[in-house]
């Protein structure tokens, strides 16, 4: 029996400890993305593993419908006044995909308690939401949704603020309001009165390696949503527990989502769990047992018990402010070093989410011919020199446009912060020299 392995190559990993990864040839990682972006509180948290270890102890599983736990009321009560929604109700699960086909649900299952038989959901492009089905309808992604484009149903997309390839007359002014009337246009296009969602993240992850929309973008999506009966989904599983500098990203705008999701940091990679979160009058209107839906694994206790000891980590250490404050020194010191490198289109995002954008020509922004496949060897090169990033590629125009995406554990050191910046420059000049040995492409 072999294993079906997401790359071929791989090397094995032997243990990891703070910001660093080992492999078992003794070879050292730092990890500046965190996996995907999932580690919050850094690796090898020995309380976090002993709070888990702790519950199963006690009770490791019973079902969702037979039993509730006090862990789980327990971290619903702490949590809730994190999240930027009025009167939450906490639905865990166990990852992002899942916590979005749940919202999704219950987005539905609201309009349906209502008497309005809404389900179309408006994405936006370049997103990603997940690869179960119903994520990957919402999600944009070229790329990713192609091979099952006949499985993929009625979702709708509109545009996604991207101020360094806005296409605005007017950029940099009223972009916001822009998009929001191409929203609008989106409803009125599917017939308002079917539409049930509008799905997005707050900063934009993955998909376009974290993109901040300007100020005026979500006070006007919001304000169209509303006047449409329209439910705001905001996609907070990259962006929430402290990612961005706020425990989540919604806070930079004053947004207030009707439904919310989270995942990665939410257990910082100790535990596979997701979490769907509805306003209070969402789940009112519901109703505890009203939502046609379940997993074997949703309402966990030992993930609600990793989730509590990680949510008490982020807070008791500070560490949302210290994604702030890391965040700025690293994007800072991105821009000193490589703002004027002739690669180096823009580099943006939001606390310790940072985005480098490459461009092969810096002037008229064109992207690399995606033949080049720079993201992959940049990521390559990196990986060589010691260093761990996630691919954006595809943010130009689905397919071109390459990018990578930092989002370190939001432990890491001013020096670790260092530490990364140069070997993302080496990583650089590495790839340079390949892609000149390459010849044109
Ligand atoms: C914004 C966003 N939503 C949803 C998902 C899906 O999460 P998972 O991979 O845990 O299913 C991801 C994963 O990268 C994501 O970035």
């Amino acid at each position: 029996m072999a294993v079906f392995a997401r790359a071929p190559g791989l090397p094995r990993v032997a243990w990891a400890r703070g910001v660093e990864v080992v492999d078992t040839d003794g070879r050292r990682y730092l990890d500046a993305s965190g996996g995907a972006v999932v580690v919050g509180v850094g690796h090898g948290v020995e309380e976090v593993v002993e709070a888990a270890a702790a519950q199963a102890r006690r009770v490791a599983y019973v079902h969702g419908t037979a039993f509730g736990s006090d862990v789980l009321e327990e971290y619903a009560a702490e949590l809730a006044p994190l999240l930027p929604l009025d009167d939450p109700a906490v639905y865990p699960v166990s990852g992002g995909s899942e916590a979005v086909e749940t919202a999704l649900k219950m987005a539905r299952a609201y309009h349906l308690a209502r008497g309005e038989d809404r389900w179309v959901v408006v994405g936006r492009e370049h997103s990603y939401h997940g690869n179960s089905r119903g994520a990957l309808d919402v999600s944009g992604r070229a790329a990713l949704r192609a091979p099952y484009l006949p499985w993929l149903g009625p979702a709708v997309h509109t545009s996604t603020p991207q101020e360094y390839r806005c296409g605005f007359d007017t950029h940099p002014h009223g972009c916001g309001l822009r998009h929001a009337e191409r929203l609008e246009q989106t409803i009125a296009d599917a017939g308002p009165e079917r539409v049930a969602a509008f799905v997005a993240e707050p900063v934009a992850g993955a998909g376009l390696a974290a993109c901040v929309p300007p100020e005026d973008y979500w006070p006007a999506v919001v304000e169209v949503c509303r006047r449409h009966g329209v439910l705001v989904v905001a996609d907070e599983v990259m962006t929430g527990f402290g990612r961005t500098g706020r425990w989540f990203a919604s806070e930079h705008f004053g947004m207030r989502p009707d439904l919310l999701t989270a995942g990665k940091g939410a257990a910082s990679g100790y535990w596979p769990l997701g979490l769907a979160v509805a306003s209070g009058e969402v789940h009112e209107t519901i109703g505890d047992g009203g939502l046609v839906h379940g997993f074997t694994y949703s309402h966990h206790a030992v993930g609600a018990a990793t989730g509590l000891a990680v949510l008490r980590r982020l807070r008791d250490h500070g560490l949302v402010g210290a994604a702030e404050e890391r965040g700025a020194q690293l994007a800072g010191l991105l821009r000193e070093r490589l703002g004027d490198h002739p690669w180096v289109g823009d580099v943006r995002g939001a606390g310790l989410l940072v985005g480098v954008e490459l461009v092969e020509d810096r002037g008229s922004r064109t992207p690399f011919p995606r033949s080049r496949r720079v993201t992959e060897q940049l990521l390559a090169a990196a990986k060589e020199l010691g260093l761990l990033l996630y691919p954006a590629a595809g943010c130009a125009d689905g397919s071109r446009g390459d990018a990578v995406l930092l989002g370190p554990p939001l432990v890491i050191s001013a020096a670790e912060v260092e530490q990364v910046v140069e070997r993302l420059v080496a990583a650089l000049d590495v790839l340079a020299d390949r892609l000149r040995a390459a010849g044109p492409g």
